[in-house]
């Protein structure tokens, strides 16, 4: 079934979109542990794109790519003249955001609370495509919002949305409740329901469903793709990056053999000594570092010394 899958989905693994941590340097992480894996940029609002610097928000190292953008946002035009701009910058996917639960989203109209405006929804996709000069355009999104919980608002969804032309939608298979909850209780305190995700899979054949919620291991991801397009890993590349060094070999046929810890974090401290005499902060650079000895032995002495660091500099 993994074959099968492999062969006619490009994308099998992806790291998701995080506002604040899946900005370059991360990804620079990433791009050593893994050079197939989909990497997410995290949330950019369009209006961000077309009135601030974009290229400075934009741009990305020649080794980065497959990179997916993710726009925020909810007028259809304005995100129809984002995505033109975009085009220009050489990334494999341009990615809606329905998904993110926070207070300034709410307020913004934008994120997880256009899950219940999904003509609004395909009047975007609408505008992103006739725009994205073929580049696809996808959907993130969460099962249901507060009383929209049930399967048919989420069919309806869906059938609303790719009616338009939209054929990939990640779903965080969780409901988002957009009172008295915080984005971290959103992703912490309701219950996950990957059946629900496995049955629109099942219902819309056509489409290409990526899961997404709490899936943090090698065996979780294979089952998953027993019955999905795709995974997609949130917090976990964080908390244990070297997850992400085994993705190239068992998920897209890779023959490298990934490099060893101390070869990523020569590499990464290489790079990161680069960009703090640009003046990046160390604390910032260091950070995607922080979990990369997870899982062994000595987790906790590695984990203090990259802290040390990151206050001490890295001219040791
Ligand atoms: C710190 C943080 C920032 C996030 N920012 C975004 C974002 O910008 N856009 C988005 O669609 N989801 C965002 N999310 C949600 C993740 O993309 C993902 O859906 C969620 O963490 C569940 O996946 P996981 O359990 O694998 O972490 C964020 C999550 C975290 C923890």
């Amino acid at each position: 079934m993994l074959k099968d899958l492999k062969e006619i989905v490009r994308y099998p693994i992806s790291i998701a979109p995080m506002l604040k941590y899946s900005d370059q340097h991360s990804r620079y992480l990433f791009r050593l542990l893994t050079k197939k894996t989909l990497l997410y940029t995290e949330m950019v609002h369009a209006n961000a794109v077309l009135k601030g610097d974009a290229k400075a928000l934009l741009t990305f190292e020649k080794n980065q790519p497959p990179i997916a953008l993710q726009l925020a946002g909810s007028d259809p035009i304005q995100l129809g003249k984002a995505t033109a701009k975009v085009t220009k910058y050489n990334y494999t996917e341009i990615n809606l955001n329905v998904g993110c639960p926070s207070k300034r989203v709410q307020a913004g109209d934008f994120g997880v609370s256009l899950f219940a405006k999904p003509t609004l929804v395909a009047e975007i996709v609408s505008q992103m495509l006739e725009n994205s000069k073929d580049i696809p355009i996808s959907v993130k999104t969460r099962l249901g919002i507060d009383e929209l919980n049930t399967y048919d608002d989420l069919t309806h969804f869906i059938e609303v949305v790719s009616a338009v032309g939209c054929k990939k939608f990640i779903i965080h298979a969780r409901f988002a409740k957009l009172k008295n909850l915080s984005p971290r209780q959103n992703r912490t305190q309701l219950a996950l329901d990957y059946p629900r995700v496995w049955k629109l899979k099942q219902d819309f054949p056509g489409l290409e469903i990526i899961i997404n919620g709490d899936i943090i291991s090698i065996a979780q991801i294979k089952e998953q793709l027993t019955k999905l397009d795709g995974v997609m890993i949130g917090r976990a590349a964080f908390y244990n990056p070297y997850l992400l060094s085994r993705f190239d070999q068992i998920f897209f046929s890779g023959q490298n053999h990934p490099l060893s810890r101390e070869e990523i974090v020569d590499q990464y401290l290489e790079y990161a000594r680069k960009e703090a005499a640009k003046g990046t902060s160390l604390n910032w650079l260091l950070r995607p570092l922080m979990g990369i000895y997870k899982g062994e032995n000595n987790a906790k002495f590695w984990r203090k010394k990259i802290g040390k660091l990151a206050k001490i500099g890295l001219d040791f």
